[in-house]
């Protein structure tokens, strides 16, 4: 599997879909760029979730909040706080790990039992904060750093993740007076909003606040590609209900969210739920749904009851009221009441989301050739046709007699509709192996038969059935395969 992996980070570099950040000064740690492909397959996986979490739903709105945000917010929120990962330091290659991290990377080399003992062992730990325990489990363990085989460690301390800067040119006395935060989820900028899009939107509980956008934070570890980054994108809903009725929405909503994943392509085994040990600071219940990754299995999306803290701790600090007044309680014969609603929320990584899918699609598969009983190897991205970025490629089967104009007519029908791609290079073999390896699910070739009838051949990237339809229904063909 790690083989396997490796050929998928290279695949993804090779096809335009992500590269390392600032490649050519040796790149920057755990921060990527998203290439031509791979920034449309992005968005796509993006607009889908948008639509079904919004459009979709007549009691969910989505707004754009921004990065940055009034310092105290963090304070409110419990980040600066709380937002942290013990970590451990090795004293003589003076690497740093978060001990989740050390533990897990170590007990992987161990057989299966011997592997779950140890992670219990240290889930149980983290959950009560037990820092002098972990540090006696890395040492009874012999626990090494992979560099350079020593078992020297500093104690375990915490260690915030979130990254700050310089806002404005005000000088103070109190050089924190102009510290700001990169916000480390997308969350809060919709906590602080809740009163201005439920009174502008004339929402009812319950209701809901989508939003993407970028988050950042400094993780010590950062491992696994696109994974685990220092900047990524959170797609994140925010649903606030009636207190006391938030652990039926929470079960909705796990079930929910889980078939969205399902709907978008992801096969049922790769996906399950795993209930966390040790609740954030804001949750009364939390569960992630987990992916089947090259490299086991990982949180790929939390589902949180984060109770009435957020919205509680933003009254106390900004001693603005962040209450409702639910009229339909009078209606139903209960008195009338202000409440500060309890808060549902569904966050997923779109990053992390995008490596699912890409890893997901990936296959290295023998295939047929033209030459009868001989086979070839090809790579091919099985992605969803609705979320492909290119959903249909166009070849003339020579650059002359006229086949080029009439591939481009069928170009000109259809790119208004969706994204197409002309080629006229190379042998047709080689420019189906070239779409494969980037996931079009649909390949015209326009022939000296479609001089004569009218007529292209089809190819079907998963299947290879090739079939003949009239140039004039390729349009329809593929609105109707990417629906
Ligand atoms: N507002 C709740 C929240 O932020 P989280 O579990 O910390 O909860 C939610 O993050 C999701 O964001 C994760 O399930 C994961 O998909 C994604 N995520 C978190 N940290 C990430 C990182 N460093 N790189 C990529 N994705 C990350």
């Amino acid at each position: 599997n790690e083989k396997l992996f490796a050929n998928i980070i290279s695949h993804a570099k090779e096809y335009g879909y992500i590269f390392q950040s600032s490649e050519i000064y040796d790149g920057l740690s755990a921060v990527y760029d998203y290439g031509q492909y791979g920034s449309q397959l992005k968005k796509n996986i993006r607009d889908f979730w948008w639509k079904s979490m919004t459009q979709l739903h007549d009691n969910i709105v989505g707004i754009d909040a921004a990065i940055f945000m009034h310092p105290t917010t963090w304070k409110a929120s419990g980040h600066v706080d709380n937002f942290s990962d013990p970590m451990i330091d090795n004293k003589d290659s003076k690497k740093r790990y978060r001990v989740d991290h050390l533990i897990e990377g170590f007990a992987e080399t161990l057989p299966a039992a011997e592997n779950a003992a140890l992670i219990a062992k240290m889930e149980q730990l983290l959950a009560a904060d037990d820092f002098a325990g972990i540090k006696q489990l890395i040492e009874d363990n012999k626990i090494k750093c992979s560099v350079s085989g020593t078992a020297n460690w500093t104690d375990v301390r915490q260690f915030n993740l979130m990254f700050s800067t310089e806002f404005g040119a005000v000088s103070s006395d109190n050089p924190d007076d102009n510290i700001v935060y990169l916000r480390p989820e997308t969350a809060q900028g919709i906590f602080v909003n809740f009163l201005n899009v439920q009174k502008t939107g004339r929402m009812k509980i319950p209701f809901g606040i989508a939003q993407t956008g970028k988050a950042f934070r400094n993780e010590i570890v950062a491992r696994q590609f696109i994974f685990r980054m220092r900047e990524f994108e959170q797609m994140e809903m925010q649903f606030f209900v009636r207190p006391g009725t938030e652990l039926d929405w929470y079960a909705k909503w796990k079930e929910t969210r889980l078939q969205w994943h399902k709907d978008l392509g992801l096969p049922a085994e790769k996906l399950r739920f795993h209930d966390h040990v040790k609740l954030a600071h804001y949750a009364n219940a939390a569960v992630d749904i987990e992916f089947d990754f090259p490299f086991g299995w990982k949180e790929l999306e939390g589902i949180h009851s984060r109770t009435d803290y957020d919205l509680r701790r933003h009254q106390e600090f900004s001693k603005k009221k962040m209450q409702y007044f639910d009229n339909d309680l009078n209606a139903e014969g209960k008195p009338y009441g202000n409440y500060i609603p309890y808060v549902v929320e569904t966050s997923v990584g779109l990053d992390r989301l995008f490596l699912t899918v890409l890893s997901n699609a990936y296959h290295e598969e023998e295939v047929p050739t033209a030459e009868e009983g001989k086979t070839d190897v090809r790579t091919v991205l099985r992605l969803p046709a609705k979320i492909a970025p290119i959903k249909l490629a166009v070849f003339p089967l020579t650059k002359k007699d006229g086949l080029p104009e009439l591939a481009e007519d069928i170009i000109k029908d259809c790119r208004p509709h969706f994204a197409c791609f002309y080629e006229e290079k190379d042998a047709i073999g080689k420019r189906y192996r070239r779409q494969d390896a980037i996931g079009t699910p649909f390949c015209v070739t326009v022939d000296h038969q479609t001089k004569e009838d009218g007529t292209v051949t089809i190819r079907n990237r998963d299947t290879l059935v090739q079939e003949r339809i009239p140039a004039s229904a390729v349009k329809q063909f593929i609105i109707n395969s990417i629906a």
